[in-house]
């Protein structure tokens, strides 16, 4: 089964009224236990890396294993390798010549202009190829990657439709409450804004930041028009927490597999959680 791009993926997900899961991924483990919680509930997964991940381990070794994985799984859903939160548009064309099936490129930072030429700079280059791009306007706060944003700027859904008809992403992540990493309260998510956006293009929309948003409220999302729901901290925190136990409650064991098997059953069953709440029972 080769890798497919985001974009029938995410418009079949908004026809039949499910979300897609897009998990972040480190490393065998992580991987393996997605593709695990795909196999298990037969929905289509986003596997997505960011550049500090990227420079952990490298655009081949993902792709590599994540290849592997899906042979030795023998996976029959749609599976999509992307880059997360792009940071230049160097990398943005490393991942495509590396063989990833989508990218994100993360010009949110940049002016409306500028955030206009970097993403159709990306995604002319991308279209060419059959890669998928997903864009960010307005801007998510909190911890990504290596990049700590305080204030998010929400989006404005009045450059929506001018954004994506310029710069003819795919996919648009859009900031209307939530934030990356650990929420200090309960998350506050503007449902207008999103409504507001999904009035604006009938581009997929991307919600980033979803570790810790309760299921009712994410739900709400995929109602008002998001089909790509983004999950990061959440693994992490499975996989670190079930390695930290083993390693504690089994001092004497030195086979690093026997500690990292249960990270990640861990990352799996976490996953497989997730990618049922966003189905909500609906047929993939
Ligand atoms: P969380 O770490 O909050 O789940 O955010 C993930 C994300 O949006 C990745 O781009």
């Amino acid at each position: 089964m080769p890798l497919v791009n985001i974009i029938d993926m995410l418009s079949q997900a908004t026809e039949k009224g499910y979300g897609v899961a897009a998990f972040n991924v480190e490393n065998l483990e992580t991987i393996q236990g997605v593709i695990g919680a795909a196999k298990k509930t037969g929905a289509p997964v986003i596997i997505q890396t960011t550049p500090s991940s990227i420079k952990y381990a490298g655009i081949g070794n993902f792709y590599g294993m994540v290849k592997a994985t899906m042979e030795e799984e023998r996976i029959k859903s749609p599976v999509a390798l992307h880059l997360d939160h792009g940071s230049s548009f160097e990398l943005a064309v490393k991942a495509i010549q590396g063989r990833y099936s989508s990218v994100m490129i993360d010009g949110s930072q940049l002016s409306l202009i500028d955030n206009i030429d970097l993403t159709s700079r990306v995604t002319s280059i991308a279209h060419l190829l059959g890669v998928s791009v997903e864009a960010e306007l307005g801007s998510i706060g909190g911890k990504e990657d290596e990049l700590e944003i305080d204030e998010s700027g929400m989006t404005d859904p009045s450059v929506v439709a001018r954004f994506v008809n310029e710069s003819g992403c795919d996919a648009l992540a859009v900031a209307i409450g939530t934030m990356h990493g650990f929420y200090k309260g309960e998350p506050k998510l503007d449902f207008n804004r999103l409504s507001q956006i999904r009035n604006n293009t009938d581009k997929a929309i991307v919600l980033h930041g979803t570790s810790g948003v309760p299921d009712d409220i994410v739900q709400k999302c995929i109602e008002l028009g998001v089909s790509k729901v983004n999950y990061a901290t959440d693994l992490r925190v499975a996989f670190t927490k079930a390695l930290r136990d083993s390693v504690i409650n089994s001092p004497e064991k030195y086979d690093p597999k026997v500690h990292i098997k249960l990270a990640r059953e861990a990352v799996s069953q976490v996953a497989t959680d997730r990618i049922l709440m966003l189905s909500r029972g609906r047929s993939f």
